[in-house]
């Protein structure tokens, strides 16, 4: 049975002498990164600056929250703005392998600055066992490059701390709610954010039509769950899928976007089943989502794939 108050003693013992000097944290505001930053920052104070950066890519509200959350939670921090870069970055992209890559490589880019400008020598990530299983080692195929993993450039300066990485997501959860971590029943959100959420080429218009999509999928599943019809997936998102197709509005003809409904039941997000959701929960979902996008989205589909042989995420 894992013992969250015996990793996290372990951890700070360790922690306390792998970081004589001063660090920076990538925080997304997920579960991982944010209790990493928890974990490290109870050790060394003020010595880490958590660096949030706005990728353009995020969940709606996201950097309001995350600030708030880091505030809350006593934790140095600095919020960076650098949408304009990634989607310049992005541009054209549309293997998912492609934009793994630039968006973990830019990520590192933007840290090293930041990091240069904090003085900061090492670099604390919150990687879990599944980050880098999946990324490929000597043994097995690489399934995804892991943003936090595959967008690592080999020069990097910075000196590498991953207080986390043999735990696996439930484990997490369990770290998070024993340090008292808000978040710690958020549901995953992955690095890439929703340029893995966006099949084809990621432009601000197909960010905000996917970004709406998944709000609504987030706020009537929560609500369904919360009134008992239904539990709670243990992920659960859209995305945009690069077919347009024929519909009708009104009396015109339409042609527009296909957004998919993904939500699974998982422990760790190694294996999953997708979620039986009601009937009417769905339709609640698409009715919301073709009538608030009208002049975008005209067709909404469930994915009723499990993992393996699909993976949770499309990309
Ligand atoms: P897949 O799609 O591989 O996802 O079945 C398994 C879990 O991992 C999340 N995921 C990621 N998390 N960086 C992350 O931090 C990533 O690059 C990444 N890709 C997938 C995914 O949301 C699911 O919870």
């Amino acid at each position: 049975m894992f013992d969250a108050g015996a990793f996290v003693k372990e951890a700070e013992a360790e922690l306390k002498n792998s970081i004589p000097g001063r660090a920076i944290i990538a925080c997304s505001g997920g579960v991982d990164s944010t209790t990493a930053a928890v974990l490290v920052s109870r050790v060394i104070g003020d010595r880490l600056l958590a660096v949030y950066v706005d990728t353009g890519l995020m969940r709606k509200g996201e950097t309001e929250v995350v600030s708030e959350t880091l505030r809350t939670l006593g934790v140095n921090f600095r919020v960076i703005d650098a949408s304009d870069e990634f989607f310049e970055a992005l541009k054209g992209i549309v293997e998912p392998e492609r934009k793994r890559k630039i968006i973990g490589e830019k990520f590192i880019r933007i840290f090293e600055r930041a990091a240069r400008e904090f003085n900061a020598e090492y670099l604390v990530q919150g990687t879990i066992a599944p980050d880098w299983i999946e990324s490929g080692d000597k043994l097995r195929d690489t399934i995804k490059s892991h943003h936090n993993v595959g967008g690592l450039p080999s020069d990097m300066k910075l000196k590498l701390v991953e207080p986390m990485r043999d735990l696996y997501k439930d484990e997490v959860r369990k770290v998070a709610r024993y340090l008292g971590v808000e978040v710690s029943e958020r549901q995953p959100f992955p690095g890439p954010a929703f340029a893995i959420r966006i099949m084809g080429e990621v432009i601000p218009e197909s960010v905000e039509i996917v970004r709406t999509a998944c709000a609504i999928v987030e706020e009537e599943l929560e609500k369904a769950s919360d009134r008992g019809k239904m539990e709670r997936p243990w992920q659960y998102f859209a995305v945009l899928l690069p077919v347009k197709s024929v519909g009708v509005h009104g009396d015109r003809r339409a042609y527009g976007r296909t957004i998919a409904i993904r939500a699974v039941d998982s422990i760790d997000g190694m294996s999953a089943a997708y979620s039986k959701i009601p009937h009417e929960v769905l339709e609640t979902i698409s009715v919301r989502i073709t009538n608030e996008m009208k002049d975008k989205v005209n067709r909404v589909v469930y994915d009723i794939t499990n993992k393996p042989p699909a993976t949770i995420e499309w990309e």
